[in-house]
């Protein structure tokens, strides 16, 4: 096998690449894409067939051992998983100190960074029993830190964790269930919960997972590697893009603008305004997940007897967009987060949940890949070259 890192320093050679648009930071062998094809496979299982038949939990473990578990090993996992959903309650009281018009994500990424405070001396990144009792407690706890954002966020009370229910199930119920009441579990709203979480749960080296990896590099335990990685998922070109599609879908829808006329901003590029939910870095044909979410929308709001006319709003933007010159010669297409907001509007998932939903789905693949790297025994820290632009040498003016 080829040294890579001596390659580099062999050559002498600084390439400057903004975005990395080119520059490979690792090899991996968890998730492929073909941008150009629309293909995008876990450990080679192709995202169609595991979104149609496989589970959550199911793609965490297969995405985080390499191989699908056996039955036995699912149910162990699973047992393991719900023992470890109940938070301290003193990191129940870290939540009171917040406002209540804080932002989930800002929460969330909060919350996981403390979580690190009451696992001291069981962090060690090279103590195998600690990364797989870690790997476990974030997988339980990040829901149910995500549910208590949202109920927070609303005002109402928490609810412990519910053990005899599946993962996605104890999720709706910590986010839509009370104390004064049973709740009744959806199951149209739990499958496709369910496979929208799939749908998210890796994609290879993108913003959040690269800070994931260059965080880990240092040395940084999982908690506060994957608190930077919700960091990173927060923002608008990245995870925050779900809420920023239904924001714009409810601007045109209330401004009264026609979907042209808003079309015709986004090319002239009129206050840097963009077409959110659309393009990709790596997609160039169409992101296959999209295909997928678009099919769950129509079906899903149908089911849950949702009529939501942001819906119709967001398919004349895709009917205009994909028969416009601007957007064919970019190749800018639907990306994933074009219609889940729609699906999570219909669920009752306030706007401000969307993007912690995406950081929960995307919980796995951090997780697989933060243990890939330390794995990796070429790993070593994250630290690119720069060209420096600045002055030249020159002397303090002592006289000043
Ligand atoms: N609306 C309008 N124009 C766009 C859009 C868009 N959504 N996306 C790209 N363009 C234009 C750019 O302005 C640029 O035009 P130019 O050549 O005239 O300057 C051209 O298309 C190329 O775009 P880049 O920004 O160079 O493409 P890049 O690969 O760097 O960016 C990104 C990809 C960030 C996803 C971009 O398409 C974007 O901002 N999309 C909107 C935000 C979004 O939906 N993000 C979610 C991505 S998926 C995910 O993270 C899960």
């Amino acid at each position: 096998s080829v040294d890579f890192s001596t390659f580099t320093k062999q050559t002498g050679h600084t390439s400057l690449d903004y975005g990395f648009v080119n520059t490979a930071s690792t090899k991996s062998a968890i998730t492929y894409i073909d941008g150009d094809q629309g293909i995008l496979r876990y450990r080679g299982y192709p995202i169609e067939q595991l979104a149609q038949h496989s589970t959550y939990l199911e793609v965490a473990w297969l995405l985080i051992y390499g191989e699908l578990p056996t039955a036995d090993e699912l149910a162990g996992w699973d047992e393991k998983i719900r023992r470890h959903t109940l938070l301290h309650e003193d990191l129940k009281h870290f939540f009171s100190a917040l406002p209540h018009t804080a932002h989930p994500m800002s929460v969330l990424s909060a919350a996981t960074a403390a979580l690190s405070t009451y696992y001291e001396g069981q962090s060690d990144p090279h103590n195998p029993e600690h990364v797989e009792l870690n790997t476990i407690r974030m997988l339980a706890k990040l829901p149910v830190i995500a549910a208590y954002a949202h109920k927070k966020s609303i005002g109402h009370a928490f609810l412990y964790p519910d053990n005899s229910l599946s993962f996605v199930d104890n999720f709706l119920k910590l986010n839509f269930g009370n104390n004064a009441e049973p709740y009744e579990i959806n199951p149209v709203m739990s499958r496709a919960l369910e496979r929208l979480l799939i749908l998210h749960e890796d994609h290879e080296q993108n913003a959040s997972t690269s800070t994931v990896r260059l965080v880990g590099s240092t040395g940084a335990n999982q908690f506060s590697s994957i608190s930077a990685g919700i960091n990173a998922l927060y923002g608008p070109l990245h995870g925050g893009a779900n809420e920023a599609v239904l924001d714009m879908l409810a601007r045109i829808r209330d401004s009264g603008e026609s979907v042209q006329r808003f079309v015709e901003r986004v090319k002239n590029k009129e206050d840097g305004v963009k077409l959110m939910g659309f393009g990709h870095r790596v997609y160039k044909n169409y992101d296959p997940r999209a295909k997928l979410v678009k099919e769950s929308a129509d079906e899903v709001l149908r089911e849950l007897g949702v009529e939501d006319p942001l819906l119709a709003l967001a398919n004349e933007l895709e009917e205009i967009a994909l028969n416009d010159d601007y957007f064919k010669e970019r190749r800018l297409y639907p990306n994933v987060d074009f219609y889940t907001g729609v699906i999570y509007k219909a669920m009752g998932f306030p706007t401000r949940m969307f993007t912690p939903l995406f950081a929960i789905g995307r919980l796995p693949g951090w997780l697989a890949h933060w243990r890939e790297m330390q794995n990796d025994p070429q790993t070593k820290i994250g630290r690119p070259q720069q060209l420096y632009t600045g002055a030249t040498e020159r002397d303090y003016p002592v006289s000043r």
